[in-house]
């Protein structure tokens, strides 16, 4: 997305709770590995090892990723963070594949076509960002980084719907899904 978010990560942020999706269906997430797109500093990694997964973060700002690392390693917690650009084309992705995937306030429509390969049967994606009428609020009704109204309840290719919604929350408008990758 176009800003700086080293410039962000550097001025501290600060701890945030994680994300609505994450907080409120991690329980559904089948035993194993979970992977986080575009993770940040952390909040919902950290959130997901400290509920015993192991979270391999990737990210492109250097400086999130080392304050992951960091993090990481003092804490003693399973939080592997990788710098990555995932717009690139196509992205190396670490293999999986993984119980559970998160993408939370990243928009990549052709990151979310390939999530289906990145999960194991029954795997669960969570997902939750911005919705258009919050960028209509903001002032950038044609920004590409905001889902559309009910984008999110149509799931990609080789995953179905478990559950999804969208309005406002706090001072935002959001919308979130959870799909799982069909064959259990
Ligand atoms: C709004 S933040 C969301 C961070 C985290 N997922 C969360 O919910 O707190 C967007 C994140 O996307 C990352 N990002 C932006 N462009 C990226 C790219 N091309 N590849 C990987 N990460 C990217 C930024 O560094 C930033 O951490």
């Amino acid at each position: 997305m176009p800003r700086d978010w080293d410039a962000y990560y550097r001025a501290d942020p600060g701890a945030r709770e994680p994300a609505f999706v994450v907080r409120a269906y991690e329980f559904l997430i089948p035993e194993g590995g979970v992977l986080d797109l575009a993770g940040g500093d952390g909040r919902n990694a950290f959130f997901l090892a400290r509920r015993g997964r192991r979270v391999t973060l990737l990210d492109k700002s250097p400086v999130a990723v080392s304050r992951v690392r960091e993090v990481a390693w003092r804490d003693g917690t399973a939080v592997r963070a990788l710098q990555i650009d995932l717009e690139e084309n196509p992205p190396v992705l670490p293999p999986g594949p993984f119980a559970g995937v998160v993408v939370s306030y990243f928009v990549s429509r052709p990151l979310v076509a390939r999530l289906e390969a990145l999960l194991v049967a029954g795997g669960l994606v969570l997902i939750e960002g911005f919705n258009r009428c919050e960028a209509l609020r903001r002032g950038r009704p044609g920004s590409p980084y905001y889902w559309d109204s009910g984008e999110l309840t149509v799931p990609p290719r080789g995953l179905e719907l478990v559950a999804a919604g969208e309005g406002w929350q706090g001072a935002a408008c959001r919308s979130w899904a959870v799909w799982r990758r069909a064959g259990l």
